[in-house]
């Protein structure tokens, strides 16, 4: 994990860069989502098309060599937007998705906004655009998870406790064996994001989350395959839970807690 060290004037923005930066050493995701542009490679050739959170504009350029006529690379960060407008075969803009006026008809929007807990990144801003593209790519995902009982050397039940109602990325390297097999939310763009009502089986000290990305009812990637997101614990302390998510100001919070 980075860390600032020291008193910057921008951090969230020097921050959110550096998070943002070890998103390229997962060459697994980058292959999956390319693989998934190719599949779709007829609705970008002769298009108009926008990449939402361009990044380094990978994928950008990739529909750019899948014919793209125009492509639009939208990225908020000022600092990401420095190093994404020396690229000339896209056209860089400077702007939050929900902010971008598009000057003309927009047929596809590329993303990848997902978080570790699927909603908790940037999904929720694609509910919020000045404009309707045809297609979105991807369109789908989900939140699952599972239950496992785990006697930890260090963690142990009393230390636990500490971390009720906390919700945790990686520390333990078992935690990507974990079978997720209980669907919590299910995201589909223009139906937004649907909570289910799901319960946790009783044996198992820890509940692990992960995220799967879908579009058009294929499976794209997921926590599980790809290493650009961690898995998420808690200590398991009851069968329900409460989660929802809240949009502010561009960010969004989740929030969670056991039903008692
Ligand atoms: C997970 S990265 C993905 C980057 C790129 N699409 C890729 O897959 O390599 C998300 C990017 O979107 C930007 N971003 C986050 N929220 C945004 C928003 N509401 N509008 C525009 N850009 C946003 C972030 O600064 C970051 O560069």
């Amino acid at each position: 994990m980075m860390e600032v060290l020291n008193r910057v004037k921008n951090l969230q923005v020097v921050d959110e860069f550096l998070t943002f930066l070890g998103i390229y050493d997962d060459v697994k995701r980058e292959r999956a989502l390319k693989k998934l542009l190719l599949k779709e490679k007829e609705k970008i050739k002769g298009k108009t098309v926008v990449e939402a959170g361009a990044g380094f504009g990978i994928f950008s350029e990739w529909m750019k060599k899948l014919g793209a006529r125009k492509v639009y690379a939208v990225e908020s960060n000022p600092l990401v937007y420095e190093v994404l407008k020396e690229k000339r075969e896209i056209t860089p803009v400077l702007s939050t998705i929900e902010e971008f006026e598009p000057p003309e008809k927009i047929d596809v929007l590329f993303h990848e906004f997902y978080g570790p807990m699927l909603y908790d990144e940037s999904l929720a801003a694609l509910e919020r655009l000045k404009f309707s593209p045809e297609w979105v790519i991807p369109d789908g995902g989900r939140l699952l998870c599972g239950v496992v009982n785990v006697k930890d050397k260090v963690v142990k039940d009393r230390v636990l406790q500490a971390f009720a109602g906390v919700l945790i990325t990686d520390l333990f390297p078992w935690i990507r064996k974990v079978p997720l097999t209980i669907p919590v939310a299910v995201w589909k763009y223009g139906e937004g994001l649907r909570i289910l009502n799901c319960e946790v089986p009783e044996e198992g000290n820890f509940v692990v989350f992960g995220m799967e990305i879908w579009h058009e009812k294929n499976f794209v990637c997921s926590s599980l395959t790809c290493t650009n997101w961690p898995l998420v614990w808690t200590p398991r302390l009851g069968r329900r839970f409460k989660l929802s998510f809240e949009w502010k100001d561009g960010i969004t919070e989740v929030l969670f807690e056991w039903e008692t």
